[in-house]
């Protein structure tokens, strides 16, 4: 929460904060690195010894040795600074190497996801349950777009024709975190993705299985932290987006 209020803080004052180029099209402002401190000050403090994957510090080891906070302080920097409100913060935590909790927050919208191992995935004090469309053509389809410093544009690009021929919609939020909590929230039917890093997906997956949604990577298996691919949607979207996905271009 103290880190969703310096975000806060930090969006209505965007045109004051330092930015850099960590490489092409990648960016990170002083909004990042300040929720950062905040989160690992707060979880060190309620949880000491636990270990830590961060986006901007990296992994800090920890000497409880069975729990990792997996932690983005800010998911959708480049909507952060352009004063678009999609950016969110996603947290997660590993034991012995599962995802067991999950929290992500929008704070310029008030939304608070978050999911417990077999506990279900809430909105605030809502319950979520992921949406129940059974038809591809139906579904309106979350994706990331690589940017400049992302490779992959030529076999995307084949994916975003068929997944665009075969559905109601794609849409492009620009953070994967809200992404996947909107697939728990039933806002969006299925979303897919490449080249994600882990603090992008963990919480997000474990909000759509609570949900009783699918998760998988785009061979159908469960390495998405390793391989930074994703598909997700409820059990028969995310069958079909997965075979949709997989199709080679048709013959001209
Ligand atoms: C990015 C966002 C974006 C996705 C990129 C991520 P960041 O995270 O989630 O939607 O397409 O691949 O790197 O850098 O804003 O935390
Ligand atoms: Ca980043
Ligand atoms: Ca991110
Ligand atoms: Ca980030």
């Amino acid at each position: 929460m103290k880190a969703g209020r310096s975000l806060g803080r930090d969006f209505g004052e965007v045109q004051n904060l330092q930015v850099s180029l960590k490489g092409p099209g990648d960016y990170v402002s002083q909004a990042d690195r300040k929720a950062e401190e905040i989160i690992h000050a707060e979880l060190s403090r309620a949880r000491p010894g636990y270990a830590f994957l961060m986006e901007e510090r990296g992994v800090v080891e920890g000497e409880d040795g069975q729990h990792r906070w997996i932690v983005d302080p800010l998911d959708g920097t480049t909507n952060f600074l352009h004063g678009l409100p999609m950016f969110a913060i996603s947290i997660a935590l590993e034991r012995q190497g599962q995802i067991v909790a999950g929290v992500i927050y929008n704070p310029a919208m008030d939304e608070l996801y978050t999911a417990e191992r077999g506990g279900g995935a809430f909105l605030n004090d809502r319950r979520l349950r992921v949406a129940g469309r059974s038809k591809l053509s139906d579904c309106v389809i979350g994706t990331g777009i690589p940017h400049l410093g992302r490779g992959h544009h030529g076999n995307y690009l084949i994916e975003l024709r068929h997944v665009m021929a075969e559905t109601s919609g794609v849409r492009r939020i620009g953070a994967a975190a809200l992404d996947l909590a909107y697939v728990a929230a039933g806002r969006l039917d299925g979303f897919w993705e490449d080249s994600l890093s882990p603090w992008d997906m963990a919480a997000g997956m474990l909000l759509i299985r609570e949900a009783g949604g699918f998760v998988s990577d785009k061979a159908g298996g469960q390495d998405m932290l390793e391989n930074g691919s994703i598909v997700a949607g409820n059990e028969a979207i995310h069958r079909a987006l997965l075979k949709t996905v997989k199709k080679p271009l048709p013959p001209r």
